[in-house]
């Protein structure tokens, strides 16, 4: 018997609190720096952005996590112990140990399924969803609960506009099941790079194995994210582009057939000049980064939830969706829903 993966059900959820550009440009001057609502709605297409209270449990990275997963399963008709396999997509982790998704794996009782953590920073719903594609094609799982969330407000440098502008912090979640090869519902294709060259351009030096994060080190931030924005932006742009056309190309799909593009929300003008490049109006593009800022793994299975549930994604739709990250990780894959 040969299967294939189907997505099921997806989640999202979101802290209470909304940060707005106003806010930030208040926070920034108390430092003695300036931003405005104008630049960054002008220079990202960000218009608020949602921050976890740390001190309240029910907004930590799980939380948030748990919540998604469990509106995924009500939309999958599924419950916590049809759950075989936990892929957990973050890069800020509730904690180094264990696995965030041991945590999450508790708090959902999924009792039966085997749970991992996996960082491929903002790519990683897209990794964690052909992970859980080829488990399931092999026969070793029947339903896989990916999840991508992130509470990135605490390894943004407050004190750098170009960074804290940018981030916010969410969870989505989906149910991926086996289904007949012959099913037309399934993932169609999909496409992973990695090119750890380019690994400086994202990253937070501090708090690893390699360097603790000392008095001084802390004061210099460097338990925070550096990044280098103009740099990040060209090659964001000319590798969503190639990982949408080898997704397409592996189908032998043209453009003009495909019912929706989900990429992964980090600016507006990334998002517009991959749209332009592939040939895809805008009205093909779910975008949901003006009201949640980049949520990194977050990104695409909270702005897929999004168009599925309002129902601009309709069953046997044709979606493609596709992410790049700090790593540099980047992917896409194919779906029909
Ligand atoms: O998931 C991956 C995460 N990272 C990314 O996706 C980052 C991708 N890169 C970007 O989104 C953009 O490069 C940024 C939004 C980070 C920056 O936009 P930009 O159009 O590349 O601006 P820039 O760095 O070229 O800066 C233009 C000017 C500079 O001033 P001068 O040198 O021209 O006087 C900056 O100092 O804008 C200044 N600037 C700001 N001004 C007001 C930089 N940040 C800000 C700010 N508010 N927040």
């Amino acid at each position: 018997m040969d299967y294939a993966a189907r997505i099921t059900g997806t989640g999202s959820a979101f802290p209470e609190t909304r940060m707005t550009n106003d806010d930030i440009a208040l926070k920034l001057t108390e430092v003695g720096l300036k931003t405005s609502d104008q630049w960054i709605r002008e220079r990202t297409g960000i218009v608020e952005r949602r921050i976890s209270d740390v001190n309240n449990s029910a907004e930590h990275n799980s939380s948030l996590g748990e919540r998604a997963a469990q509106m995924a399963l009500e939309m999958a008709g599924r419950k916590p112990d049809d759950i075989d396999q936990i892929i957990y997509a973050t890069c800020s982790p509730d904690t180094i140990i264990p696995a965030t998704a041991c945590w999450l794996q508790s708090k959902i009782k999924a009792h039966n399924a085997w749970a991992m953590d996996i960082n491929a920073a903002c790519s990683g719903f897209v990794y964690g969803t052909v992970i859980a594609e080829q488990f399931i094609r092999t026969g070793r799982s029947k339903t896989v609960l990916v999840i991508g969330a992130e509470v990135l407000s605490q390894f943004v440098n407050w004190h750098d506009r170009t960074i804290c502008i940018l981030f916010g912090d969410g969870a989505g979640a989906a149910i991926v099941e086996r289904e007949s090869a012959k099913s037309p519902q399934r993932i169609i294709s999909s496409h992973l790079v990695s090119d750890g060259r380019l690994s400086e351009l994202l990253h937070v030096p501090a708090g690893g194995s390699n360097m603790e994060i000392t008095p001084e080190r802390y004061a210099r931030s460097m338990h925070k994210m550096r990044m280098n924005g103009k740099e990040i932006f060209k090659v964001a742009v000319r590798t969503l582009t190639e990982c949408a056309l080898r997704s397409l190309e592996q189908w032998g799909m043209r453009v003009d057939r495909l019912d929706w593009f989900v990429p992964h929300q980090a600016n507006l003008r990334i998002i517009e000049a991959v749209a332009n490049r592939l040939g895809l109006p805008m009205d093909r593009v779910v975008v949901n980064l003006d009201r949640f800022g980049n949520t990194s793994a977050a990104t695409i299975p909270t702005a897929l939830d999004e168009a599925i549930r309002d129902g601009r994604i309709q069953p046997g739709q044709t979606v493609l969706v596709d992410a790049f990250g700090a790593g540099l990780t980047a992917g896409g894959f194919l779906f029909r829903w």
